[in-house]
């Protein structure tokens, strides 16, 4: 059996928890492939809202496994809470969520570094989420890092303490006080690895590709944004990992001639959390109105999203990096009400109109060009299927459908699992 792969297009909280636990019945497994406790995967079923940020959204259904997969970061800390937080929900945990033993582990010196190198930064801060993992990808690609499995072995501390002497001549370079905080920190931290040693870790390599061989149908389930991605987002305000197609391949042990399809996931405009550029950005009541409208504020941090029109240039990019073969557009309901909807078909970049994006997208270089469409009035949340769409609904869906030229399958009207509408059978 095939891969399929899920993951956002833009910059972040398209809404991909939601579709994952939607598409989760279909599937045997979920798989987490990189990023790690920076992700905020948002589920509302049965009166609950659930946010995730480093367990598998498919974790709400008996009988599928969540792998949380070797190109994933966890903090000990964050993931504890988060076990705890599932209390009430009777699941079986140790048999239905498996951590890579290879999964890199986030220490209180790399959530600290991260503080501390974002205070220096000053005005020129990423506006990291400060979890501490630009730190720990840089340990991990520096060859330092600790990984889940190294806590099964006997000289787990001595590493521990090895790994923070060395964070802790890294801060010496910064002016930033954290003496006080790390004690507590660290007891947090080792309370917690000792219930992550209670858990079930595994070779998840191995276990993803018996599954794949034994017939089981796997789904990877990104975390942040094609538009974030460490070589094709707007670095340096990017995340660390590789959020596109590929690291699905690297994250979990996957080889690329597995995949199948690949779910493109996008808002029906666009919002973005911390700096860099975003060419379509609203700073007026329009922009206000989308936030308030769509309660753009963050899963993870609670910070207000920035707020702007879809950007077709962009999204046309990152279908291109991740040979997308579906489209998933959410929160259509959010346009409801505007008279006029535009959508940025063109960039004016220093006076040449392109229709991509350029290697430098800094505020001010590129200017937007955009086409208007009517808006439409009716309120989109109780929609059920296609042909109760409004006309100017159905419009919307072939612009962006032609311009992309990838069509779209699945269609979110409301934050719940039910207000999902199927335009087309997306998994056999
Ligand atoms: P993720 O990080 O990609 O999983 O997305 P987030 O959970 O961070 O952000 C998406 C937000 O939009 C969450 O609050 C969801 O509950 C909500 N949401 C998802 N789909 C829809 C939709 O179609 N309409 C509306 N109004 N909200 C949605
Ligand atoms: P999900 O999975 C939106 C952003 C941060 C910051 C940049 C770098 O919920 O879509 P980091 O902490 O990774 O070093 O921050 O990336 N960012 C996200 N924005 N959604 C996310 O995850 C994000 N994860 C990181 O705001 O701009
Ligand atoms: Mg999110």
């Amino acid at each position: 059996m095939n891969v399929d792969v899920l993951l956002g297009l833009q910059w972040g909280d398209e809404g991909k928890g939601k579709i994952v636990d939607v598409l989760t019945r279909k599937y045997d497994i979920i798989a987490r492939f990189q990023g790690g406790p920076n992700a905020g995967h948002t589920l509302e079923f049965d009166g609950i809202k659930h946010v995730l940020h480093t367990i598998p959204s498919g974790i709400f259904h008996n009988g599928t496994k969540n792998v949380i997969g070797n190109g994933v970061v966890i903090d000990p800390v964050i993931f504890s809470k988060e076990i705890d937080k599932l209390k009430d929900f009777n699941l079986n945990l140790q048999e239905s969520l498996l951590i890579s033993r290879k999964a890199h582990l986030i220490l209180p010196t790399h959530r600290i570094l991260d503080a501390a190198s974002e205070a220096a930064k000053g005005k020129d801060k990423i506006g990291s989420t400060l979890k501490g993992i630009g730190p720990t990808y840089m340990d991990k690609t520096g060859r330092n890092g600790l990984r889940v499995g190294d806590v099964e072995l006997a000289d787990f501390r001595e590493r521990y303490n090895t790994l923070k002497a060395k964070h802790e001549q890294l801060l010496s370079h910064y002016d930033y006080d954290y003496a006080q905080d790390l004690l507590q920190m660290e007891e947090d931290w080792f309370n917690a690895i000792d219930q992550l040693k209670t858990m079930n870790l595994i070779d998840s390599e191995h276990y993803l590709n018996s599954a794949l061989r034994a017939g089981k149908k796997i789904l990877a389930e990104g975390a942040q944004g094609s538009l974030l991605d460490i070589d094709f987002g707007s670095y340096p305000f990017v995340t660390s990992s590789t959020t596109t197609c590929a690291g699905s391949c690297t994250g979990l042990g996957i080889a690329p001639n597995r995949i199948n399809k690949v779910f493109g996931i996008f808002k029906a405009y666009c919002t973005r959390v911390g700096s860099g550029p975003f060419p379509t950005e609203l700073f007026d009541s329009i922009g206000e109105e989308l936030r308030a409208n769509g309660h753009e504020y963050g899963a993870t941090t609670g910070r207000p999203r920035r707020c702007g029109w879809l950007d077709i240039p962009a999204l046309k990019y990152a279908v291109e990096i991740n040979g997308v073969t579906n489209l998933i557009m959410m929160k259509s309901d959010v346009l409801s009400g505007f008279d006029i909807i535009k959508i940025c078909t063109h960039y004016n970049y220093q006076g040449e109109i392109i229709d991509h994006l350029p290697y430098s997208s800094e505020d001010g270089l590129i200017e937007p060009v955009y086409t208007e469409m009517p808006g439409w009035k009716e309120d989109l949340t109780s929609l059920e299927s296609y042909e109760q769409m409004p006309e100017t609904f159905k419009s919307y869906i072939k612009f962006v459908e032609d311009q992309i030229g990838v069509p779209i399958s699945i269609l979110s009207v409301g934050p719940n699992r039910t207000q999902t509408i199927i335009l087309e059978e997306v998994v056999n």
